[in-house]
């Protein structure tokens, strides 16, 4: 029987444009939601926007526009930048939406009809930025959150009993340790609520954003009453169709960061509490990403968009950085350099070099089928790896459970490193020269050792990054990655003889330049796909939606490029070491390519116009970032620049001057 699980992220305010803080919470749940359904569970993901409030109401006034008309823009930009990242929520609530007005309107009469409401006037300080009652006495008393001035506010309002709770709630927090994580954020709130709880204004009557108080319409919904009922609305509290409620509710967990625990550990399950309703599993609180060591957020000016991450590294390398570099619970920095660094290091020369020397070489030496290992040739080296993956996917699995995705990462990279060096120090490239029979044997073990340690660590990263662990599952020849079972993952599935696909770079390395392009981009704003649209209703689950497709900046006519296009093409300098032609084929050229760093195959069209001796020692300019590809049977890893005058033969990009190899042209 499968398990349910629910996870939600918090809803996020719509005062500001969506930024990698918002992403690096929205990620983290996905990656969970993923790895829920690979695992066979019964999973719903729910994220979000917060729409009402003052400190909308005024955002939307220093905009120029009406409240409805701000919120349905920026909510659409948050939604469609989640779309565009393959962020696989399965619905999204809006503060603003009918079903949610009803559900709140429902809780907040169940919460009345159980005797916890009651009229009152409140004369105190108020923090619009934090939307916060504050305790500190005299006007302009700074917040304890965001220390900002509070405004006085005296008006008659709402409250809600909380001082009723505090006996239960430190109750919940003792009985269940694992109700918040992680153990520093209990403790907080722990001595929070011991040192005493008084009953909490739950309404506003000076303002009108919000939504109105049953049987009261001059009164709106304090906001934070407002927001966090979107977990219980979104399942249909309150509405005719309780099925999902039933089915969902309790959440598993709350993913939140740490500056939202007192709302979301006090006030909501006392809320829950007075309404009878069942409490969530968990409450897990992460920490700040912080750019130029400060919590990064719209008001302090400091943020990056998660768009100009997209556009330069792929979604994927985000993620795997946010969840490998920063300890899941603590603050941790954002930086370029580090991001680069990291994706150099762990992706294109980690896992993305693993997977493309593997499955070339059994592409090379075996025809492209998996080849069969022989048990007289097995050695300690390949039980040593078979040891470690069966390691990495025990530990992998409870580490990551228990939100520690950077040591779990950490675990899974291990291993990767360890193939690499099995690799090097078992030479299949020297085995393949033998021919002996004991040397094939010992060459189909190395590989299929290999491809086996790699489809394992592929399934494993797949919810940190599932779009280039589904493209090595295809190289794999494995088919759709989503219908894998995860619970099955042990060593040996790998059939022998199963077909490899194409093979083909899933990171190609990052240079220095991507590291100016991308804060390149962030100094103008560039690129990005955020779109403005006002469908408010629930969506499918976003796996059925193609990704939406990136837009061209509105600066650049049609039918050109812009820089950061023409920067995505990688020129370079690379001498000519070895020419022949290509049996069968009378234009094509066999030739291999030093760049500096590494030696390249590569195939081009160019026999009719040199012959293969000349060319050798010859300074050329090759793509070098292009996507292998195919010809004759030969893999080509680039292409060679050339002239190519219409019914002429083409003629060789060259220099006059002399320019070290690896030169990237720009
Ligand atoms: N609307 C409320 C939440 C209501 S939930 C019932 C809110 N919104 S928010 O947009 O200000 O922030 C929401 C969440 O975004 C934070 O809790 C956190 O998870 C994430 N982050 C926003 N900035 C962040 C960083 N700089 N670093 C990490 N996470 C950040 O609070």
């Amino acid at each position: 029987m499968s398990k349910k699980f629910y996870i939600t992220t918090p809803i996020y305010y719509v005062n500001a444009r969506p930024h990698i803080g918002h992403a690096y919470t929205t990620i983290a749940c996905d990656t969970i939601a993923r790895r829920h359904r690979m695992l066979g569970d019964d999973t719903w993901f729910l994220t979000g926007t917060d729409e009402h409030g003052q400190k909308i109401e005024r955002a939307a006034q220093a905009a120029g526009k009406t409240p409805q008309q701000f919120t349905d823009e920026v909510s659409a930009q948050f939604r469609a930048l989640w779309d565009r990242m393959g962020l696989s929520y399965d619905d999204f609530i809006r503060t603003t939406s009918e079903r949610h007005k009803q559900g709140v309107q429902a809780l907040w009469r169940k919460i009345r009809d159980n005797g916890y409401i009651y009229k009152g006037t409140y004369s105190g300080q108020y923090c619009v930025f934090d939307e916060l009652y504050v305790d500190a006495v005299g006007p302009g008393a700074p917040c304890p959150l965001c220390e900002r001035p509070t405004e006085t506010v005296h008006e008659e309002n709402y409250y809600f009993k909380l001082s009723a709770f505090q006996e239960q709630l430190i109750r919940l927090y003792t009985e269940q340790p694992d109700f918040i994580r992680p153990e520093t954020r209990r403790n907080e709130v722990l001595s929070f609520v011991r040192g005493g709880l008084r009953d909490l204004s739950i309404s506003r009557s000076t303002f009108s954003w919000g939504i109105p108080v049953p049987d009261d319409p001059k009164h709106v919904v304090y906001v934070w009453l407002d927001a966090l009922a979107n977990y219980i609305t979104a399942l249909g509290y309150g509405s005719a169709d309780a099925s999902k409620f039933n089915k969902y509710w309790p959440a598993d967990v709350h993913m939140i960061g740490k500056e939202i625990v007192r709302f979301h550990c006090v006030y909501w399950p006392a809320f829950l509490l007075a309404a009878g309703l069942p409490l969530p599993k968990g409450i897990t609180a992460h920490g700040w990403l912080l750019f130029e060591e400060s919590k990064m957020s719209k008001s302090r000016g400091n943020i990056v968009r998660a768009e100009t991450i997209v556009d330069v590294l792929g979604t994927d390398a985000l993620r795997y950085f946010l969840l490998r570099e920063v300890v899941f619970g603590q603050d941790g920095s954002f930086s370029f350099d580090a991001l680069v660094q990291r994706y150099n290091s762990d992706l294109a020369n980690g896992l993305g070099n693993l997977a493309s020397r593997t499955l070339t070489m059994i592409t090379r030496y075996f025809k492209g089928e998996v080849p069969y290992p022989s048990h007289a040739a097995h050695t300690a080296a390949d039980q040593a790896i078979e040891d470690a993956a069966k390691k990495a996917v025990a530990d992998f699995g409870t580490l990551f459970d228990e939100y520690q995705f950077s040591r779990a990462l950490e675990i899974a990279w291990g291993l990767v490193s360890a193939v690499d060096k099995y690799i090097v120090e078992n030479e299949p490239w020297a085995l393949d020269e033998k021919k002996d029979e004991e040397s094939r044997a010992r060459l189909a073990t190395v590989l299929y050792t290999s491809a086996e340690a790699l489809r394992i660590v592929t399934a494993l990263a797949h919810p940190v990054m599932p779009t280039a662990t589904a493209k090595i599952w295809v190289q794999m020849g494995l088919g759709d990655i989503k219908t894998f079972d995860l619970t099955q993952l042990q060593w040996g599935q790998l059939h022998l003889g199963t077909k490899l696909g194409e093979v083909q770079a899933v990171f190609p390395r990052a240079d220095k330049s991507a590291v100016e392009r991308m804060q390149k981009m962030e100094e103008q704003k560039i690129g990005g796909t955020a779109s403005v649209g006002t469908d408010a209703s629930p969506v499918p689950p976003s796996e059925a939606r193609p990704p939406a497709a990136p837009k061209a900046s509105a600066a650049i006519p049609d039918g050109k490029i812009s820089i950061d296009d023409f920067a995505k093409v990688e020129l370079r300098v690379a001498q000519v070491k070895t020419a022949e032609r290509v049996k069968g084929a009378d234009k094509l050229l066999r030739l291999e390519v030093d760049l500096g760093t590494e030696v390249r195959q590569l195939v081009a069209g160019i026999a009719e116009a040199y012959e293969p001796e000349t060319l050798i020692g010859r300074k050329v300019v090759i793509v070098a970032n292009l996507a292998p590809r195919k010809l004759r049977g030969l893999e080509s890893n680039g292409m060679i620049v050339a002239a190519s005058p219409e019914g002429g033969k083409p003629v060789l990009a060259s220099f006059l001057e002399d320019v070290p190899l690896g030169t990237r042209l720009k």
